[in-house]
């Protein structure tokens, strides 16, 4: 058994007993999933199955945000092929969270959008709390869901609610996403949250690890036809990273105003 370790600059790793804590630490930017953050999060996910780990909870820093998606900042300039190889990257490291046969729990302590509602979708299970809000708000920047969350959200609360979700951009609160089976639990605050994580992890690890990790295969085997639902996710993201309606979205979120779209 290995011991995770390392150090990251966007993660922080806290080892309680066998189960790691996995916090992603970018408040300041509502724990916005930025390249390097993806890269570190790959690593520790890759690692997780041959640590001395029971299981992992991921959850964000701070009381504002879970992670209020990919970094806007750095995906507004690519051109198709860019934003393919982008969207593929995140499926890629969100595939490895769902296959891993070392249970992940998401804490959901706040904003879950775009890229962070589609990492919380990844893991096995989800905790939020009474306070988060869940999303898949790319429209709004003239894209859609390119780390699997057209297909994740689809199989977790069905395709009329996705599809109402995903073009009006609308927020779901903690209690609509309890009610549609989006999340497991809702808990009233961060701290009752983690516990919850604790006490379900702490459950599971009593349990036969090679059963366990079959039962997640097996799962997933149910949704494998969706495989190419991903590939033309990634195509059309790709598509609509290369349109003036994506700068111009992504542009007036950084200026702090209203985008004027027009469809080219
Ligand atoms: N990418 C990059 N930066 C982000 C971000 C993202 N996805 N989400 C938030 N931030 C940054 C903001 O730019 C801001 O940075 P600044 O202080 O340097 O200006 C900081 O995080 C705080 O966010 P702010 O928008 O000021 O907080 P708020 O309370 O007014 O609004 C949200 C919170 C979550 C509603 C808003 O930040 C938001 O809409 N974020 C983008 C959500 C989104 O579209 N995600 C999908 C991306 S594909």
């Amino acid at each position: 058994m290995e011991k995770i370790n390392g150090t990251y600059n966007n993660l922080e790793l806290n080892l309680n007993g066998k189960i790691l804590v996995i916090e992603i630490s970018r408040e300041q930017k509502l724990n916005a999933l930025n390249h390097e953050t993806l890269k570190e999060l790959k690593q520790v996910i890759g690692s997780l199955e041959n640590a001395d780990v029971s299981g992992a909870i991921i959850i964000g820093a701070g009381e504002k945000a879970f992670v209020a998606g990919a970094d806007i900042s750095e995906f507004q300039k690519m051109d198709e092929e860019t934003a393919r190889r982008f969207s593929e990257a995140g499926q890629q490291v969100f595939e490895l969270i769902e296959r891993c046969h070392t249970p992940v729990i998401a804490v959901i302590n706040g904003f879950a959008l775009g890229g962070g509602c589609e990492l919380a979708m990844a893991c096995h299970l989800r905790i939020a709390v009474e306070t988060a809000k869940f999303g898949q708000p790319e429209v709004n920047l003239g894209i859609l869901p390119g780390y699997g969350g057209t297909q994740r959200l689809t199989q977790l609360i069905g395709k009329g609610r996705a599809l109402e979700y995903m073009m009006t951009a609308n927020m779901m609160d903690a209690k609509t996403a309890l009610n549609y089976g989006l999340v497991n639990h809702v808990e009233a605050n961060k701290e009752a949250a983690l516990i919850k994580a604790f006490d379900i992890l702490n459950k599971i690890s009593e349990k036969a690890p090679i059963a366990i990790g079959l039962v997640v295969d097996c799962v997933n085997a149910v949704f494998d036809g969706g495989k190419n639902g991903y590939e033309i996710e990634a195509s059309a993201f790709a598509k609509c990273c290369a349109t003036d309606d994506f700068s111009e979205g992504a542009n007036a979120f950084i200026e702090k105003r209203k985008p004027n779209f027009t469809g080219t």
